[in-house]
């Protein structure tokens, strides 16, 4: 019958697109077995080829700062076990994974800047690479080709009070040297570097303030073209400046910006704030989406991030062997990271799926802001090569002033682990937390972020508008169903 088949026809859409507004899908990992913060991850294979996922980071350990382990999940078997140490065992360093070893660049603490660490996992051990050109910790970084590409940080990989830089360099993995490429327009530290895979490295937002400060967050899009060694800054901003995302993972077509962290009470800055998807203790709910052909943001559908954190380092991969039914799909680990602003961390580890469009989930987590519009381009992966079309630029903008004014005192209530004085450090119990005689700079050089970008709580009512007619649909086919089964 031809007025069953509409009906059926009806009812399927409608069913997708409630489906397809349950929002992001997490699936959860066994927990690491100590809580690090500020970490770095990469994807390794072990001699089998089993996928191994590296977690390396701070600890807050009573008898040690810093915890030397490389913490290895190995998702064949859903088992942590600890690899070699490495040599400098710093925090917020770069990882990249270029056949099958981890190259780990800059960071901060126990001279870990201006250091590149090489891991092998089939060796199990740790070497050390070329220096890079630039001394830093903090800053962002992505393969393309056999390329790392390092950019920006905190200078010297002093916390206290170094300054933002420019400087870029390129690591060749083939040739094992660094050349310098031409300098960012912005200096940022704890931004979110990423690559299109093809042609364009990527620095969005982080932090315009001198030293490891949640201060003068930006929402900057800088674009790297490894052809010409150009930059273009003038793409559209990630439309809520903020630092501590870790890398932009380019997924389905789209680089994913996940979570990140502010200072409660600095400049601008109220928490929570459910229009921005800002939590009460300073960290996001929010994914942002980023599509290079048309150069617009969205947001990925709630609830977003799973566990909102920073200070964390999202993976691209494959699903873990074990999950048969999700082989085709790729996801994103995220491990670890702090829950608070400031150093809070956590044995969390978590996935979540992309590739194919998600299965209905029921999700308990709670939504600040709904999913976006139903304008999303399609989630098959790497539709949008970004190799051709160039995004339509914005404003120009005023280049960076110098110096930053000085912002009132955070005022927030402060985690559990104390005062802050480093984004990365407590000032009780840490040693070096005598190193931060420097009251907080702060401040960004543009208003952070700026009031023409997209207004993330309008995306939010034309979600619930989508969702609501699509309720609605699926109640009237539901009617039509029982209306005709009369008959
Ligand atoms: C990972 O787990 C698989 C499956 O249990 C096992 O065969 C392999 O040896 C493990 N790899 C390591 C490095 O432990
Ligand atoms: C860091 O380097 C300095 C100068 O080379 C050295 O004196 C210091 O002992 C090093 N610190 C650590 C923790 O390795
Ligand atoms: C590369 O840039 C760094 C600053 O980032 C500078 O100190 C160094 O001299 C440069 N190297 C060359 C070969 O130009
Ligand atoms: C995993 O870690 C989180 C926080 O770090 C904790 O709340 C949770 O209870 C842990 N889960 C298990 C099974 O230990
Ligand atoms: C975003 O939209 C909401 C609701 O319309 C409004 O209250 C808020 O002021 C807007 N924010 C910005 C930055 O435009």
């Amino acid at each position: 019958m031809l007025a069953s088949q509409w009906l059926a026809h009806t009812l399927i859409i409608a069913l997708a697109a409630e489906a397809a507004a349950q929002g992001t899908e997490w699936r959860t990992l066994p927990n690491m077995s100590i809580p690090l913060g500020e970490v770095a991850s990469g994807l390794l294979q072990d001699a089998a080829g089993n996928p191994q996922l590296l977690v390396i980071g701070r600890f807050s350990g009573v008898s040690h700062p810093f915890n030397p382990q490389t913490m290895i999940l190995n998702l064949s078997s859903s088992t942590w076990y600890r690899g070699a140490d490495r040599l400098h065992v710093g925090d917020h360093h770069t990882a990249d994974v270029v056949g099958n070893k981890l190259y780990v660049a800059g960071g901060f603490s126990d001279n870990a800047s201006g250091k590149l660490q090489i891991y092998d996992p089939i060796k199990d051990a740790w070497t050390l690479g070329a220096a890079p050109p630039v001394n830093s910790g903090a800053a962002a970084s992505a393969v393309l080709g056999r390329s790392i590409y390092y950019c920006g940080g905190v200078l010297n990989g002093d916390q206290a009070r170094g300054p933002p830089t420019t400087a870029c360099a390129r690591y060749d993995v083939d040739a094992g040297t660094w050349v310098n490429i031409s300098s960012m327009p912005y200096a940022v530290h704890h931004a979110s570097g990423g690559s299109d895979d093809q042609r364009y490295f990527y620095v969005f937002g982080g932090r315009s303030s001198n030293g490891n400060t949640p201060f003068g967050p930006v929402g900057y899009t800088q674009r790297y073209d490894t052809i010409t060694d150009e930059w273009d800054a003038d793409l559209p901003e990630l439309p809520v400046g903020r630092g501590g995302m870790g890398p932009a993972i380019y997924l389905d077509g789209r680089f994913h910006i996940f979570s990140g962290e502010v200072r409660c009470g600095s400049a601008g800055i109220v928490c929570p704030d459910a229009d921005t998807g800002l939590t009460s203790t300073g960290v996001y709910t929010r994914i942002d989406r980023y599509d290079p052909p048309s150069g617009t943001w969205d947001l990925a559908p709630s609830p977003g991030i799973l566990v909102p954190r920073h200070g964390i380092y999202p993976v691209l991969g494959q699903a873990p062997p074990a999950e048969v039914a999700l082989s085709s799909r790729q996801v994103v680990y995220v491990c670890s990271g702090g829950t608070r602003e400031g150093y809070s961390p956590t044995a969390l580890c978590d996935y979540m799926l992309g590739g194919a469009p998600p299965a209905p989930v029921v999700s308990s987590f709670p939504l600040p802001f709904a999913s976006p519009s139903s304008s999303s381009p399609p989630l098959d992966f790497r539709s949008g090569s970004g190799s051709s079309a160039m995004p339509p630029t914005t404003k120009p903008s005023t280049p960076p002033a110098e110096g930053f004014p000085a912002v009132s005192s955070p005022g927030a209530a402060q985690p559990v682990l104390g005062d802050k004085g480093f984004d990365g450090q407590s000032r009780s119990g840490d040693p070096r937390a005598a190193l931060d005689p420097y009251p907080s700079p702060a401040v960004s050089k543009r208003a952070p972020p700026s009031p023409d970008a997209p207004n993330s709580s309008q995306g939010g009512y034309a979600a619930r508008a989508t969702t609501m007619s699509c309720r609605w649909l699926l109640a009237a086919g539901m009617m039509m169903v029982f209306v005709s089964s009369l008959f």
